[in-house]
């Protein structure tokens, strides 16, 4: 809860950011088609931020009302340390909520740390239920195992798992039904995504692959008596609840309904840029204060605040352009 004694960002649009995401590595054991370039180099270790520096920024930002921090990658479950990064942020004194999103490839190893450092809710990101299909997807990932560590991380008892699929059209757009029921099955919520044109990627046109959120739920309600529900988190998901399940089904569609108005999120890229929002690159340095004037929280705080100024007001994504936006989706995190 906020009083009016707590300090807040509040950016120009009156818009008031408690949400952080952070990517703690751009690597990833993965290539999905829409996030990567088949071949992709990845940062030098000194241009990322240490786990101290992910720290120390994370703190900064409780202290300035921030109560949910998301951790996100690339595969945040890659990064050497990661466990010890979120035992730290797990208490810290006003965070609510530290939650994850994985590709789920490391879950069996890793699901019960997770949950001993105070994680709270995971997303895991599962495009299809077909073994071929899921390869060509993610171009090395292996589907028994993600559904392996989806397992690993029921018995853990989150609050709880929701399934990312990105749904593009003659590549998994058949597998939406098969996803739900999995969802409904397992007892999870899934949200469905549009996908949004960050990077130059190789595989496909993302005019001639999209998929509206329109379209899916006219696939699903062939099966499925979906419900609205009044669900408002302040992110971009608007909700669905399966008629007589406990299965929530959010639909992300950057492209067919702007949420920005709503914005309550900032990003911290890999290399500790700043990042006010995803479709645009308006951004501050946060590393170069930290390597400049370490031990200055004070000053990281007044660069906080300030670079609020800097939130645009929305994201204006052109699927039949080039994207204006170089930067891949794994260094911001989605
Ligand atoms: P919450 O933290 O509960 O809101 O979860 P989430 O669904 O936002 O997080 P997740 O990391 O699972 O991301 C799912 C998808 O939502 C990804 O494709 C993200 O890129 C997208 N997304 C999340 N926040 C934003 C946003 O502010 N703008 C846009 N355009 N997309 C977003
Ligand atoms: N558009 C939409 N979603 C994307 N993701 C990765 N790249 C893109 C993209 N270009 C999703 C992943 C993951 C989440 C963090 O972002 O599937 O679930
Ligand atoms: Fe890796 Fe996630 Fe990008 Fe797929 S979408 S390549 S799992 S970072």
């Amino acid at each position: 809860m906020h009083t009016s004694s707590q300090p807040k960002l509040i950016d120009r649009f009156g818009r008031i950011v408690d949400y952080v995401r952070i990517s703690i590595t751009d690597r990833c054991d993965f290539r999905c088609l829409y996030c990567m370039a088949e071949d992709m180099t990845f940062l030098p270790r000194a241009q990322i931020l240490s786990l101290e520096e992910i720290y120390t920024i994370a703190a900064a930002f409780t202290e300035l009302g921030v109560n949910k921090i998301r951790i996100t990658g690339g595969e945040p479950l890659i990064r050497k340390g990661v466990l010890s990064l979120l035992n730290n942020l797990g208490n810290l004194p006003n965070l609510h909520e530290l939650v994850m999103t994985t590709n789920g490839s490391h879950l069996v190893q890793m699901a019960a740390g997770l949950k001993q450092a105070k994680v709270k809710r995971i997303n895991i990101s599962l495009d299809t239920l077909n073994p071929s299909q899921f390869k060509t997807m993610t171009r090395t990932g292996d589907l028994a195992q993600v559904l392996a560590g989806i397992a690993a991380a029921k018995q853990q008892g989150f609050e709880a798992i929701k399934l990312n699929a990105v749904i593009l059209k003659n590549r998994n757009h058949t597998e939406v039904c098969n996803l739900v029921q999995f969802a409904i099955d397992e007892g999870l919520d899934i949200s469905f995504i549009e996908e949004m044109p960050l990077g130059i990627i190789s595989e496909h046109n993302r005019a001639e692959t999209y998929y509206s959120s329109a379209e899916i739920r006219r696939d699903l309600s062939h099966k499925f008596d979906l419900n609205k529900i009044d669900l408002k988190t302040a992110g971009p998901s608007d909700y669905f609840q399966v008629h007589n399940t406990s299965t929530h089904i959010g639909f992300i569609s950057p492209h067919s309904a702007n949420f920005c108005s709503t914005c309550n999120r900032v990003r911290i890229t890999t290399e500790g840029r700043l990042l006010l929002c995803l479709g645009n690159e308006h951004s501050v340095d946060l590393k170069a204060i930290l390597r400049q004037h370490p031990n200055d929280t004070e000053l990281l705080k007044q660069t906080i605040i300030q670079a609020m100024e800097l939130k645009p007001e929305k994201h204006e994504f052109n699927l039949n352009a080039q994207p204006i936006i170089l930067r891949h989706m794994n260094t911001t995190g989605g």
